[in-house]
């Protein structure tokens, strides 16, 4: 089975004093216990080094950035490199989130560099793909899902690893809507995303990756989308902003976990 994850995407959220009393309160109530799955946060960046000793060994918790640049420096205003992100313990990058695809001029291409930098540098990348609206309502979500997939790995295939990349699917359409896709929709789409990893990576390795689901993930419908096979967990926002919310998701979901191994 492969490793399953809950990752806190908190987007631009949570000035430093609100992170650190999030990470106090949410850490007095978590188990770290990575039998099941591994739990993770996407800060912003600004907080990182006042929270880093949260993470670590130990501490069951993984840190992460919502973005990399593919270079390790130079002229690029608003970028972060991994040597910098590395330097504040981070171990894994957000690459290719949608609302970066449609308001910030995230696309393939760049979402290949980025991924090529992370894997090379001995970070994660976790990987997201998902369709909007139209596509699905077009009846070509699996398409657009397969289209950015390889144009994001394709290239890269060399480099990875079962740890090295996870995969988020998340269709546009329910991220912060609190529609959610339904278990079976979304196992439809991660079964797909499977059977591409198998085919471009070898079954060995495509069938280890982790592929989560995100989009209006909560504590009461996130036993039922990990039951699924494919679903490995879950990259979520708004549910993880809250440590109660945030808590319950990642115990409800290791439960799941747990009863699927
Ligand atoms: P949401 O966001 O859980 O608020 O829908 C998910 C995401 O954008 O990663």
């Amino acid at each position: 089975m492969p490793k399953h994850y809950f990752i806190g995407n908190w987007k631009m959220n949570k000035l430093e004093e609100e992170a650190k009393s999030f990470l106090s309160e949410f850490c007095s109530k978590f188990t770290p216990n990575s039998k099941y799955a591994d739990t993770g946060f996407a800060p912003v960046l600004t907080v990182l080094s006042g929270i880093k000793n949260n993470f670590g060994k130990g501490s069951g918790l993984l840190l992460g950035s919502q973005n990399i640049h593919w270079l390790e420096n130079g002229a690029h205003t608003g970028e972060v490199s991994a040597g910098m992100l590395k330097e504040q313990g981070v171990t894994f990058a957000l690459i290719g989130h949608s609302e970066r695809r449609q308001f910030y001029g995230e696309t393939d291409s760049s979402v290949a560099s980025r991924t090529k930098t992370c894997l090379s540098s001995g970070l994660t990348a976790v990987v997201c793909i998902g369709e909007s609206k139209e596509e699905r309502e077009k009846g070509i979500t699996l398409k657009v899902v397969e289209t950015q997939l390889l144009g994001a790995i394709q290239e890269l295939t060399s480099l990875i690893t079962p740890e090295n990349l996870i995969i988020a699917y998340e269709p546009v359409w329910a991220i912060g809507t609190g529609l959610t896709a339904t278990p079976e929709d979304a196992e439809v789409v991660h079964d797909y995303i499977r059977s591409k990893l198998v085919e471009i990576l070898g079954q060995n390795i495509g069938e280890q990756i982790s592929i989560l689901y995100g989009g209006s993930a909560k504590a009461e419908n996130i036993s039922a989308l990990v039951s699924k096979k494919n679903i490995n967990g879950a990259l979520v926002g708004g549910a993880s902003l809250e440590p109660g919310s945030w808590l319950g998701l990642v115990n409800n979901g290791r439960e799941a976990v747990s009863a699927k191994a």
